[in-house]
Formats: structure tokens, C-alpha cells, sequence
């Protein structure tokens, strides 16, 4: 198995690439890409690390020998956030990023599964979309807006909170990822009863923890180590699953069957061609049901947002 990782000399790049030196099983190939002419010297740097995962890395213009025979991309390539702004503001920046490596990736690895951590992820998954689409070779089971962060930022919050032992629980976090479109499902976590207000307020924390992060980093960028973290988790999840271990289940952002919008982020169950089932997200509680009526003129606008950006990019 090969995995490319695209931005990877950027803070989440770096850290992502770490993880997964030290956690990919043996013989998979870690292949970097990154502009920035650091990246064979962080390729070169991962390949001390004694495990037996092979390390690759490639700088320039030119990301095709990062993707060539590639099983899963990952792409954390882009600008990230500074204190007063929110995801949109990516928007200019990214957008052209996740638009031509989308184009490569649809000549070089178009079977590839790709997981898209740039953000705004609501609609650089759309871009992305449709870019493959437009060359004729989009699965939809393969394209992924990773939203894991929210799902390990869910857990580690609500362990904090109500001392239930990590490992011991998941938290399904639903919608997109940006604001009241992230939307933790803690009506479902077994054994863990929260008032109203507790509910209130842990949903916005969870709802707005990057910003927590990109205040405290009062300038220097936004979450990269817990985000490295959350990219490792997804991509040994989805690797297991292309390998054929079963019952692996995440939640990301796909094109599903959502009776929501075009995507939707929900739990999945992942198999050896990428999503093999989106799961139905269950009984969720009246607040839940609100916030999952509120987010949807939102989602909507950013994915629409993403499907103009590629639609007027080839006029
Ligand atoms: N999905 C999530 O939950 C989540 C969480 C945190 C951050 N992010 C997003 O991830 C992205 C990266 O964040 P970061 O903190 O690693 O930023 P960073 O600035 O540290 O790294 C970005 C890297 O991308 C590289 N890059 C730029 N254009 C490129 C191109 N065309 N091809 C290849 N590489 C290119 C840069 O050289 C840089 O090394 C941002 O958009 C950020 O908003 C997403």
C-alpha cells in the first residue's frame, strides 16, 4: 500500500507524516509532497526513525511522483487560519490548491481514495468533486472531507467532563466542519447522562475548539498536532478497510444518500473500495434535530460555493 501525503511540510503535514512513520504497518510507503523545498529533508529526516515503512519525499511543482501508484492521498496542502478568521477566509487561497491537485490526482491515482483536510473542508470537498467529475473519474466512495478532529476533540471533551474512560466510547459527529454545521451527537453516547445546559455548552466547544486553538497560537496557525492525530486515525482506519478488515467505521464528510444536502458527514462503514455503507446517524434528541434543520441552508451555500468555484473556473 502506498499513502501520499500533500502539504507535507506543513504543521499538519509534519505531524500527520510522523504518525504515520511510526504507526503504518511494514512495507506500506509514506510518500510526502510540499512547494516548500523542505520535503525531501523531512522525508529524509522520518527515514531515521527505525520502522519498516518506507519514506519518499518530492518538492517542486510538480506532485505526480508522490501520486503515482498512491491507495490513499491525503491532502493538508493550503493556508491555515489566523486569530479573526474563520474557515470561508481560506476560501480564495485553498480553493486554487485543492483545484489543481484534484487535476493531477485525476490523471496520476484517479482510483485512489482521498481524504481532504483543507479547509474550508464543506467546500473544498465539493471543488474537489467536481474537478473528478469533470475528468470522469469520480467515485464518490473514494472522497473524503476529514472531520475526525471533531470526533476526537468530542471524546476527549466529554471524558474530561464526566470521567468515562477513553477508548471506551465514540462521539458521531455529524453535518460539516465549520461552525453550527459540526454537530456532536451526545445523545448517543451510552451510560453518560448531560443536562440541558451541559449539552448547550459542549456542543459549542466542540463546535468551536479550532478557535480555541488558533487564539492560544495567537498567530502561529491553528490545530496541526491533534489534527496530525485525527488525519492518522482516519487513515489507518481507512487503510485497515482497504485491506479488507470489517466493521471499520468513521464518520467523514461524502457524497451519501443524506436526505440533507449534496454531502453530509455521518458514520460509515469502510471496506476495501472506501465507503462501502453511510449508516443512518439514528434517533437523535429535539436539540439535535434543530441544530440538524439550522445547519442546512449553510452547508448548502458552501458546497454551491465550491461547485461555482469549478463550474466558472472552465469558462
Ligand atoms: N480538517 C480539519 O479538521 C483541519 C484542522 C486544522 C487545519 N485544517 C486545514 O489544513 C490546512 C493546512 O494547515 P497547516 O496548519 O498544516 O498549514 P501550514 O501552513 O503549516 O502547511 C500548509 C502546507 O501546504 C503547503 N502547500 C501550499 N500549497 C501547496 C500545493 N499547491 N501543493 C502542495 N503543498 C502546498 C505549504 O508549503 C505548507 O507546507 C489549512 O487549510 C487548515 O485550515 C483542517
Amino acid at each position: 500500500m502506498k499513502v501520499a501525503v500533500i502539504g507535507a511540510a506543513g504543521g499538519i503535514g509534519q505531524a500527520l507524516a510522523l504518525l504515520l512513520k511510526t504507526q503504518l504497518p511494514p512495507k506500506t510507503v509514506l510518500s510526502l509532497y510540499d512547494v516548500a523545498p523542505v520535503t525531501p529533508g523531512v522525508a529524509k529526516d522520518l527515514s531515521h526513525i527505525p520502522t519498516d515503512v518506507v519514506v519518499e519525499g518530492f518538492a517542486g511543482d510538480d506532485p505526480t511522483p508522490a501520486l503515482q501508484g498512491a491507495d490513499i492521498v491525503m491532502i493538508s496542502a493550503g493556508v491555515a487560519r489566523k486569530p479573526g478568521m474563520d474557515r470561508a477566509d481560506l476560501f480564495n487561497v485553498n480553493a486554487g490548491i485543492v483545484k489543481s491537485l484534484a487535476e493531477v490526482i485525476a490523471k496520476v491515482c484517479p482510483k485512489a481514495c482521498v481524504g481532504i483536510i483543507t479547509n474550508p473542508v464543506n467546500t473544498t470537498v465539493a471543488i474537489a468533486a467536481e474537478v473528478l467529475k469533470k475528468a470522469g473519474v469520480y467515485d464518490p466512495r473514494k472522497l473524503f472531507g476529514v472531520t475526525t478532529l471533531d470526533v476526537i476533540r468530542s471524546e476527549t471533551f466529554v471524558s474530561e467532563l464526566k470521567g468515562k474512560p477513553l477508548g471506551s466510547f465514540t462521539v458521531p459527529v455529524i453535518g460539516g466542519h465549520s461552525g453550527v454545521t459540526i454537530l456532536p451527537l451526545l445523545s448517543q453516547i451510552e451510560g453518560v447522562a448531560f443536562s440541558d445546559e451541559e449539552i448547550a455548552q459542549l456542543t459549542h466547544r466542540i463546535q468551536n475548539a479550532g478557535t480555541e486553538v488558533v487564539e492560544a497560537k495567537a498567530g502561529g496557525g491553528s490545530a496541526t498536532l491533534s489534527m496530525g492525530q485525527a488525519g492518522c486515525r482516519f487513515t489507518l482506519s481507512l487503510l485497515r478497510a482497504l485491506q479488507g478488515e470489517r466493521n471499520v467505521v468513521e464518520c467523514a464528510y461524502v457524497e451519501g444518500k443524506s436526505t440533507h444536502n449534496r454531502f453530509f458527514s455521518q458514520p460509515l462503514l469502510l471496506g476495501r473500495e472506501g465507503v462501502e455503507q453511510v449508516l443512518d446517524y439514528g434517533v437523535v434528541s429535539a436539540f439535535e434535530q434543530q441544530a440538524i434543520e439550522t445547519m442546512q441552508p449553510i452547508l448548502a451555500k458552501d458546497i454551491v460555493t465550491g461547485e461555482e468555484f469549478v463550474a466558472e473556473a472552465v469558462i
